[in-house]
């Protein structure tokens, strides 16, 4: 950036060489993206074009960040690249998505978004919280097998779809606030890893997050939809510490342009980067599986937020 705040116009150059070679490696077709990075003025010093430079030099940045830590980027990123048309026109309009004769209340950039993630956690169990009409749980199963990846899909809700469960999928009856109750050990004991965890519920979503956290492990993955208005929910919850150490997907979060996804700032990648010791074992009685990291935790054990550091922390 220049001191006026623009974008330089060497770095502008520099997006288009990067563009190009996307282009060429994408055998000669570009996205709309690489097209309008490839045709921005590097030059002109009319507002709509510096502000053009400078969103498409923060997308860009955003999203090439990769894997970082959830509350830096809970920190960097508040809101979404969405207008608030299109995301409300972004489930349907006269009728929602329909998937095997079910309504499936996933957003269009949603559903681009998992094709992505399970090609990358492959998930053996999907674990869904909040079923619906049951479409999304049988869209979960499909897009499984698709991938050569058949995953067993378990969905709770207060109120199950009736006559939904298909090969591999299953509805339980259960209550947000008492998960332990609906998937005690001996259910969840069966469940293959990876896990893909999707809290969809929205109802009690501390207690969500608290139920699965230990019994995370590396490889899994949890996603918290509809988070526009939980990011202080997500806050707190990883402030506190957690058993788990998540890592933020900001490559996918930002696929289609900066949170541009019903789970803003919330598809998070359990790793073995840190865990919490001092939060013993997990409700399975399990340990937590990580190696104790004492250079990266301070002294009292806590996981510690993350200040937003360098060019594309806004
Ligand atoms: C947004 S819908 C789920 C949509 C579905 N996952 C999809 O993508 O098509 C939310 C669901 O959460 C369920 N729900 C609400 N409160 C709940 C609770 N306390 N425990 C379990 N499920 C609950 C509702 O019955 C509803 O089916």
């Amino acid at each position: 950036m220049t001191r006026s705040g623009d974008v330089s116009p060497t770095t502008i150059h520099q997006a288009k060489l990067d563009a190009m070679r996307r282009v060429r490696s994408h055998g000669g077709v570009p996205t709309f993206f690489d097209a309008l990075v490839l045709a921005v003025p590097e030059h002109a010093e009319d507002e709509a074009s510096r502000n053009l430079r400078r969103r498409l030099l923060t997308t860009l940045r955003s999203a090439g960040r990769g894997d970082e830590d959830p509350l830096a980027r809970l920190a960097r990123t508040p809101g979404t690249d969405l207008p608030g048309y299109t995301r409300s026109c972004s489930q349907g309009t006269g009728t929602p998505t329909v998937w095997q004769g079910r309504t499936l209340f996933k957003s269009v950039f949603d559903l681009g978004l998992y094709q992505q993630l399970l090609q990358r956690v492959r998930p053996a169990t999907v674990i869904e919280i909040g079923s619906g009409s049951g479409g999304s749980a049988l869209w979960f199963r499909s897009m499984g097998t698709a991938i050569g990846s058949p995953c067993r899909v378990v969905s709770v809700d207060l109120t199950p779809p009736p006559d939904a469960d298909d090969d591999g999928v299953t509805f339980l009856r259960g209550d947000t606030a008492a998960l332990a109750d609906t998937l005690p050990p001996d259910v969840r004991g069966t469940w293959e890893r990876p896990w893909l965890v999707v809290e969809d519920a929205h109802i009690h979503v501390p207690a969500v997050l608290g139920f699965f956290d230990p019994l995370l492990r590396p490889g899994d993955c949890l996603v918290v939809e509809d988070s526009l208005a939980k990011q202080e929910t997500l806050r707190d919850f990883l402030t506190a510490g957690t058993h788990a150490a998540y890592m933020a997907d900001s490559a996918l979060l930002d696929l289609y342009g900066v949170n541009a996804t019903s789970a803003v700032n919330s598809v998070w990648h359990v790793t073995d980067r840190v865990g919490r010791p001092d939060l013993g074992a997990g409700a399975d009685g399990v340990a937590p599986a990580y190696r104790p990291a004492a250079t990266v935790l301070p002294a009292a054990g806590r996981r510690s937020a993350v200040r937003p550091t360098g060019p594309a922390a806004r």
